[in-house]
């Protein structure tokens, strides 16, 4: 279908934790694979599987304990913590199951937190893309809400507009529908669908739920830390 560039490639990637008795956990084992732009791929798994620990890798939020990480062409052990907090700024946009949003802040100001939090000049208008977002997600009228006053299904579109305001390359989501009602959580996948397809936004999403993980291209299963199929 494409023949477009990887955005990441994980070569041998091992995450392993020290536990308080002195063994060691080996949570991710040999993990090799690559996400092209414009892909839409499900990460599945039973529970403790290693999903998590795989979006963190994958993320930038975590380091693995051997393996190489290649993002864009570029080796991220090569660059230090400063390098790595601003490539993951710009190149990835989180979304978790529980919204993780600020209840203290409206839903614009929520929106908005990545472009505060970023100490370089944009080269865009935060505050116009946030507007957009609200708009095309259909939150426009809770602009100055609070998260605990909107529904789960509206949060997580909250959550979906925080991930793409820096306009990243690649949108992770651990669990996206795990906190929302059957009906409610296919309309975050519609969403996701609608990116996906009308702005070849390259999504990777973990779900355990296969009627979930089946609305996607590309599946891949983890057990035990393992990747055991890859339907790329
Ligand atoms: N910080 C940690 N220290 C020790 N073990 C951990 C840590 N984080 C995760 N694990 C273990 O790694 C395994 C995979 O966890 P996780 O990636 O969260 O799985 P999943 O998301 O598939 O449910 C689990 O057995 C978990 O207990
Ligand atoms: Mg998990």
């Amino acid at each position: 279908m494409k023949t477009t560039s990887s955005i990441i490639s994980l070569k041998n990637v091992f995450k392993e934790y020290l536990l308080g008795d002195g063994s060691v956990f080996v949570a991710l084992k040999n993990i090799n694979f690559e996400i092209h732009q414009g892909e839409f791929s499900a990460i599945i798994g039973p529970s403790g599987s290693g999903k998590s620990t795989l979006m963190h890798v994958v993320g930038l939020l975590d380091k693995p304990s051997r393996g190489e990480i290649i993002i864009n062409g570029k080796d991220v052990a090569k660059m230090n913590d400063n390098q790595t907090s601003v490539l993951r700024n710009s190149y990835v946009g989180f979304v978790f199951q529980q919204f993780n949003l600020l209840n203290k802040l409206t839903i614009k100001e929520n929106i908005l937190l990545p472009a505060t939090y970023c100490k370089e000049k944009l080269d865009f208008d935060a505050d116009q893309r946030a507007e957009m977002l609200m708009e095309k997600f259909g939150i426009i009228s809770k602009k100055d809400s609070f998260p605990n006053k909107i529904s789960g299904g509206q949060q997580q579109r909250v959550a979906v507009a925080r991930a793409l305001l820096m306009k990243p390359q690649l949108i992770l989501a651990d669990e996206p529908t795990g906190n929302l009602d059957h009906k409610t959580g296919n309309e975050i996948i519609d969403l996701f669908e609608e990116l996906n397809k009308s702005e070849n936004i390259t999504i990777v999403m973990v779900t355990h739920e296969m009627e979930i993980a089946e609305r996607t291209r590309r599946q891949i299963r983890i057990l035990d830390g393992e990747i055991v199929n890859d339907n790329k």
